[in-house]
């Protein structure tokens, strides 16, 4: 499909690296030190504009701090994750809530429900994150993704059809603690998007799910089957 000046490279799991029209970099959900599947030349980052998280699981959030602190981009995150990071002693913290939507550089970035759990599992003990959540994301040449997040399928996915009308969207498919192919079949039928980059599968080995299976059980959706390190534009 065409992805209107925009560049998408995965970089395992939920990690995405994007590069917008105008040459920002946003990552989404970046998690490189400890992800098996992030290739070692895609763990350092030139520059980070923005960052986009989707809830305090280490397998999303363990290196949003760091990159933070290095890169100073904008973090976009539910509201309690901004607290904790500010304490932190990071800056352009962007805390936000679902249904609201943020301008920040040339994206616009509405926070969206996620049906899944969401403490900072990263320190002892567990600290409340705040509710999980996915992103809808537009860009200055007119896409529109949509960046699940962890979640089970839920019914309000039809609403972000009907109000977003993403027309990519990022599924986790990997089943255990996310959606499995049956469950993200479902969710292309209530959000019709023309492609698909299915996620969160085959990083460890629970996550059973594979993209071939998604395709066999959506025939009318284009499925991006990625490698990690691989862009697509
Ligand atoms: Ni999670
Ligand atoms: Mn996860």
């Amino acid at each position: 499909m065409d992805l209107k000046g925009v560049k998408i490279t995965w970089l395992g799991h939920a990690s995405f690296r994007i590069e917008t029209p105008a040459g920002n970099t946003v990552l989404i959900d970046p998690w490189v030190t400890t992800n098996p599947s992030c290739p070692d030349d895609e763990k350092n980052f030139k520059k980070v504009d923005v960052i986009l998280c989707t809830h305090g699981h280490g397998d999303h959030f363990s290196d949003v701090e760091a990159i933070a602190m290095k890169h100073k981009p904008t973090v976009v995150v539910m509201h309690e994750l901004g607290e904790y990071l500010q304490k932190k002693g990071v800056e352009q913290v962007a805390g936000m809530g679902k249904g609201g939507t943020q301008t920040v550089g040339d994206i616009r970035v509405t926070m969206v429900h996620a049906d899944h759990s969401g403490g900072i599992d990263i320190v002892d003990p567990i600290i409340y994150g705040g509710e999980p959540c996915g992103y809808v994301v537009e860009f200055a040449g007119g896409l529109k993704i949509y960046h699940a997040g962890d979640t089970a399928v839920f019914g309000d996915m039809q609403i972000i059809r009907e109000i977003y009308a993403p027309e990519l969207a990022m599924l986790p498919i990997g089943d255990y603690y996310t959606m499995g192919p049956r469950e993200a079949a479902y969710a292309c039928k209530l959000l019709r998007p023309k492609a698909v980059i299915p996620m969160h599968w085959g990083t460890f080995p629970v996550l059973t799910g594979r993209p071939a299976e998604l395709k066999k059980l959506v025939p009318d959706v284009e499925v991006l089957e990625m490698k990690p390190g691989q862009t697509i534009s």
